[in-house]
């Protein structure tokens, strides 16, 4: 998964860059245009009443800007801001440490939020709810609860997957966001607010073509600008042009929609291999080679955007416009 340019998680080479490109403020942010708007009414009415902003859970497929939101609401709060992240914390003691220094409405940005562990998600409870700490002093019959009062903070939690979300953690969350995929225009706006700070010179038919093929994902956008300027680079006078984008795409071996090798395994297999479904995930995964966590988190939510699979309780079926898209006959009567 790692060659994949199209791969929507992060890979070491996004790092420098998209530090580069975060947008900092909530204008500059492209799309998503309900989340922003009730964030901006909750940051307003947060900030004029001088209270910490409620916890929020920003939750949707990799890459779609959870961290760069994050970061966002920090900044217009005019918050200071601590990141960590679920698996990085081990022990409650660990949080409670977190917890503990946090400062008068700090936020505090905990990434993949569902890979916390059961004791330290359980320190969460109280310091969400009460601001506060609840731990036992002493042991047998002489142990007493103790609670320690703690600043009041905004919690923001990021998650690829809410579903794995315990109930009573995602219940103390006041503001739930889900970020969908963007819009082609959306995409086309983000790659030319990239291609201005990276200096890239682009004309604007590439860019919506390269918007196109970004699966609907804004570091796969960013990403496949940087590739297509090397080759724009290499094969011509380094602008991006329509001509050399869709050379340097072919190359990639990335379609007019964005579907590379993959994507057109899972669906050979559903339609070649189980007569278009329904097939479970874990049979596909087999059948591909391919973990079953990422068809489901990485390759899936576009195909499905696409209309080109459904998910059934009996498993994942291929719809009309997949056998379109691959040139296949579709059987009327299944
Ligand atoms: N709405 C947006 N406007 C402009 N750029 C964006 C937007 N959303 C994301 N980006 C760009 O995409 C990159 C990836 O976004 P980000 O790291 O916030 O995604 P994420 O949802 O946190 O992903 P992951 O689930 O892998 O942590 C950012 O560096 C940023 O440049
Ligand atoms: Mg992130």
């Amino acid at each position: 998964m790692e060659d994949r340019f199209i791969t929507s998680s992060k890979n070491w080479t996004d790092a420098e860059i998209e530090n580069s490109l975060r947008p900092t403020a909530l204008s500059q942010y492209v799309g998503q245009e309900k989340v922003k708007e009730s964030l901006k009414v909750y940051i307003q009415a947060a900030k004029s009443r001088k209270d910490a902003l409620d916890h929020v859970l920003l939750y949707g497929p990799p890459g779609l800007g959870k961290t760069t939101l994050a970061h966002i609401i920090a900044n217009e709060l005019g918050s200071q801001f601590k990141v960590t992240s679920g698996p990085a914390i081990e022990h409650a003691a660990d949080l409670a440490a977190i917890l503990t220094n946090l400062g008068k409405d700090d936020v505090l940005f905990i990434d993949e939020i569902h890979r916390l562990n059961k004791s330290v998600e359980e320190i969460l409870y109280p310091a969400m709810e009460d601001f506060a700490l609840d731990f036992i002093v002493g042991k047998g019959p002489s142990a007493k609860n103790m609670r320690l009062k703690i600043q009041p903070f905004t919690l923001i939690g990021a998650t690829t997957k809410a579903g794995m979300l315990t109930g009573p953690l995602r219940d103390r969350f006041g503001v739930i966001c889900r970020l969908e995929l963007y819009e082609p225009q959306e995409l086309q706006e983000i790659i030319k607010r990239s291609a201005g700070i990276l200096n890239i010179d682009i004309d604007p038919q590439a860019s919506l073509d390269i918007a196109k093929r970004s699966r609907g994902t804004p570091r796969i956008a960013n990403r496949l600008l940087k590739r297509v300027r090397d080759y724009a680079e290499v094969l011509g006078s380094g602008r991006i042009t329509k001509e050399i984008t869709d050379q340097a795409l072919a190359k990639m071996e990335i379609d007019e929609l964005g579907l590379d090798f993959i994507d057109r395994k899972i669906l050979d297999s559903i339609i070649l291999k189980f007569g278009g479904g329904p097939v479970g995930l874990e049979t596909l995964s087999a059948t591909i080679c391919e973990d079953a966590g990422s068809i489901e988190d990485v390759y899936e939510p576009y195909l499905l955007q696409l209309g080109f699979i459904a998910r059934t309780p009996r498993g994942r079926v291929a719809l009309e416009n997949a056998y379109k898209h691959l040139g296949l006959p579709y059987p009327e009567v299944k």
